[in-house]
């Protein structure tokens, strides 16, 4: 059953990348920050508060798998929450088995923690990046897509808030897995990081089958 774990920070790339290598890979694809989001939004929903961790559990507790497709779930103000319920450890843990008993018959994982917490044992493991400003552009593009209005320096500094709180929480904290594969998307087109992934990919399943 192969893992292959896609950790980075936001608005990478990492989602997209996830999706064409699950296409590619002919496995399921599981965007780990929905479940943050989906928690972070029923606490919005019950006017909840992100500092009482009772009720961020209980969230995180009731997050099943079709609270997902919702599309409010990819919204700026729902992204921004979700990090703020994600900074709980019982948040994390109420969420884990959901995620490893995806990544059980083999998955493409993307999140901040596959690499180092969920699948520390994954195949092959990428941590995909980009320069602040470059990330910031293509939200930027996305909310305004979306009709959000909002300029680029709001999105940026939001974004640098948001890097900082995933760095910086104490638990499970967004780091570079000792073993895995540092993919820069910055000057990169979707299409050169989806080749430049499945270069890495391929060859690092190569010398595991060798092995076997
Ligand atoms: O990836 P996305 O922007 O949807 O994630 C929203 C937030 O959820 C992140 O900023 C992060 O705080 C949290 N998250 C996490 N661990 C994951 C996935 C997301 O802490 N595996």
């Amino acid at each position: 059953m192969t893992v292959i774990a896609i950790d980075g920070t936001f608005a990478s790339g990492k989602g997209t990348l996830a999706r064409r290598l699950s296409v590619h890979y002919e496995l399921p694809h599981l965007d780990t920050g929905k479940l943050y989001r989906a928690a972070a939004k029923i606490v919005l929903d019950n006017a909840g508060n992100f500092d009482d961790i009772e009720a961020c559990t209980k969230a995180a507790r009731d997050v099943k798998a079709d609270c997902l497709d919702d599309p409010v779930l990819k919204s700026g103000p729902v992204g921004a929450a979700a990090s703020k319920i994600a900074v709980h450890p019982e948040v994390r843990e109420a969420l884990l088995d959901f995620q490893r008993e995806f990544a059980a018959g083999g998955a493409v994982m993307d999140g901040r923690d596959i690499g180092t917490v969920i699948c520390p044992d994954a195949d092959v493991k990428l941590f995909i990046d980009a320069k602040p400003e470059e990330r910031a552009a293509r939200r930027h593009a996305e909310l305004t897509g979306y009709g959000e209005k909002i300029t680029f320096e709001t999105v940026l500094e939001q974004l640098k808030e948001r890097d900082h709180r995933d760095a910086y929480r104490a638990e499970a904290p967004l780091k570079i897995a000792t073993d895995a594969h540092l993919i820069d998307t910055t000057n990169l087109s979707i299409e050169r990081a989806f080749v430049a992934a499945v270069k890495v990919i391929d060859a690092v399943l190569a010398v595991k089958t060798a092995k076997h």
